[in-house]
């Protein structure tokens, strides 16, 4: 895909498709007036048909318009002018790119980055588009024998109101294309089915996002190496399957030797079975999913390394498959953690948790500035917060803000919930240091908080992605998020983000 700007005039574009914006109660965007007057009020006459009256989601294409210089204009429903917003303005953009693909067109012109988006300057209109366009534009076709490629957008010119704002579009351009495409990346390897997305091949991805930098590192310990460093809770949940669990390492900004890092570990569960606990049937399929925060945490990094950010990353993945067997371990099992305490697995299914506390524990020898995990770790957080907002847990107040405001920078937000010690005792066991599961109520809490008896020397947040990593129903699919967040929550830690 590739991106241009312009401060012309929108009715001087040749173009096949000129975007422009209408807001409700049929009011013309700036772009739209002038289009308006030129082809003497075609639009303004359209739109007293009543075919569309600005509402969001509303989108017509017009053709023949008399004196323009451009093929087709693309009406599209912004809503009310008052309350245009991040996430209309991201509502206009998915609904005016689906249009174009519907109808096969090659090449466009916007101009809704001319648009008063509220608090929202020039260079976040024009990355955040960049990055809403390309990520609309994903397919996942690698493995239909029939391609989809029919309606692929080629080309596409976005408009700015002066010349003045030329000048940072070409950074704003490539920050949006660097997200969008670390969205694709965690995308991909969601959407990849077990058989093939298997811990062995997460640390094949891995090793390729390092080969060639001259500043990035990847290593990779089999399960001999992780026995050894006597990784009980992560072992535990491995057992039962035949895939070979990995623990994986990435590390960008090698150079940079006095940084303390910024650690990210993503829950790389290939398959969540449930093992002996197993799971119920229905949309088990989703499970391949339960590697998503291994995913985002590969986007993330990747975004970083094209965008060169003066950082130091570290990304650790602990991988494997959770299934049942003659090997597999049972209810009632106590392990010892890295750390050592000691964990009763009342349920194999809340497997996310135990290979994360070892992760989480082994990420302290990195001396850490901070440790962020991001897992798809309990169905609980969904019925909390549905697909609009991940789980955001933190023993760092600061910390909790940086990632609800990078969030909602970037369309990917989160919602922050409570810590308390006072939901800790649900984990009390009878037998061990600690239980793996707490019980039905506030269950996306007492997962987190069974996750903070391994940080808490670290400064960390725990990311709950269960909701918003994948879409179900007609739209299956993984969405790339939490990646928007992180790189922005990156590019905020070298004040490169508004
Ligand atoms: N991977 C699942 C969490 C999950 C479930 C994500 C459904 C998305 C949709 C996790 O490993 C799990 O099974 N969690 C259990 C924990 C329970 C046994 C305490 C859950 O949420 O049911
Ligand atoms: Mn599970
Ligand atoms: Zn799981």
């Amino acid at each position: 895909m590739e991106f241009n700007v312009s401060s012309g005039h929108p009715e001087k574009q040749k173009t096949a498709c000129c975007v422009v914006g209408i807001f409700e109660k049929r009011k013309l965007s700036l772009a739209a007036r002038r289009l308006d007057e030129v082809c003497q009020g075609s639009l303004s006459n359209f739109l007293q048909g009543g075919d569309l009256t600005g509402k969001e989601g509303q989108c017509a294409l017009l053709y023949n318009l008399p004196h323009l210089s451009c093929e087709r204009v693309l009406l599209v429903g912004c809503g009310l002018e008052k309350a245009f917003k991040e996430n209309t303005f991201r509502k206009a953009i998915q609904t005016a790119v689906q249009k174009l693909m519907a109808n096969n067109i090659k090449e466009a012109t916007f101009t809704l980055p001319e648009l008063v988006v509220k608090d929202r300057l020039t260079d976040w209109k024009l990355s955040y588009a960049v990055q809403v366009i390309c990520d609309t534009l994903y397919t996942f076709d690698s493995l239909k024998t029939k391609k989809n490629n029919s309606s692929r957008l080629k080309r596409m010119t976005l408009m700015v109101r002066g010349r003045q704002e030329l000048s940072l579009a070409s950074k704003a351009i490539q920050k949006g294309q660097a997200i969008a495409q670390g969205v694709a990346l965690a995308k991909t390897l969601g959407n990849m089915p077990a058989n093939l997305c298997t811990p062995t091949y997460l640390g094949e991805e891995a090793q390729k996002l390092c080969r060639d930098h001259p500043h990035m590192r990847c290593t990779i310990l089999n399960e001999p190496d992780i026995q050894k460093l006597k990784m009980g809770a992560f072992l535990s949940v491995t057992k039962g399957s035949h895939e070979p669990p990995k623990l994986i390492t990435v590390e960008y900004g090698t150079d940079k030797k006095d940084q303390p890092p910024i650690v990210l570990v993503g829950k790389g569960i290939t398959f969540d079975s449930g093992g002996i606990s197993l799971k119920p049937d229905e949309g088990m399929d989703e499970m391949k999913f339960d590697m998503c925060g291994a995913a985002s945490v590969l986007g993330a990094i990747l975004a970083a390394k094209t965008l060169n950010l003066p950082l130091k990353i570290i990304g650790i993945i602990p991988t494997c498959e959770n299934l049942p067997g003659g090997s597999a371990s049972r209810p009632g099992d106590i392990v010892t953690s890295f750390s050592g305490q000691t964990i009763e697995i009342l349920n194999t299914d809340a497997e996310g948790r135990l290979i994360l506390c070892d992760a989480l524990s082994y990420s302290a020898q990195f001396k850490p500035d901070v440790v962020i995990d991001i897992a798809t770790l309990t169905g609980a957080c969904v019925v909390a917060l549905g697909k609009h907002a991940s789980g955001l847990f933190s023993n760092s107040e600061p910390l909790a803000k940086e990632l609800v405001s990078a969030g909602k920078c970037r369309g990917d937000r989160a919602w922050q919930l409570p810590l308390w010690e006072d939901y800790s005792t649900q984990l009390d066991s009878n037998f061990a240091d600690l239980a793996n599961v707490g019980g039905r109520e506030a269950g996306a809490i007492t997962a987190a908080c069974f996750l903070s008896r391994f940080t808490q020397k670290l400064k960390w947040a725990h990311l709950d992605i269960a909701g918003t990593a994948w879409l179900r129903g007609k739209e299956k699919g993984a969405t790339g998020r939490p990646v928007p967040l992180l790189v922005a929550y990156l590019l905020n830690r070298c004040k490169k983000e508004e």
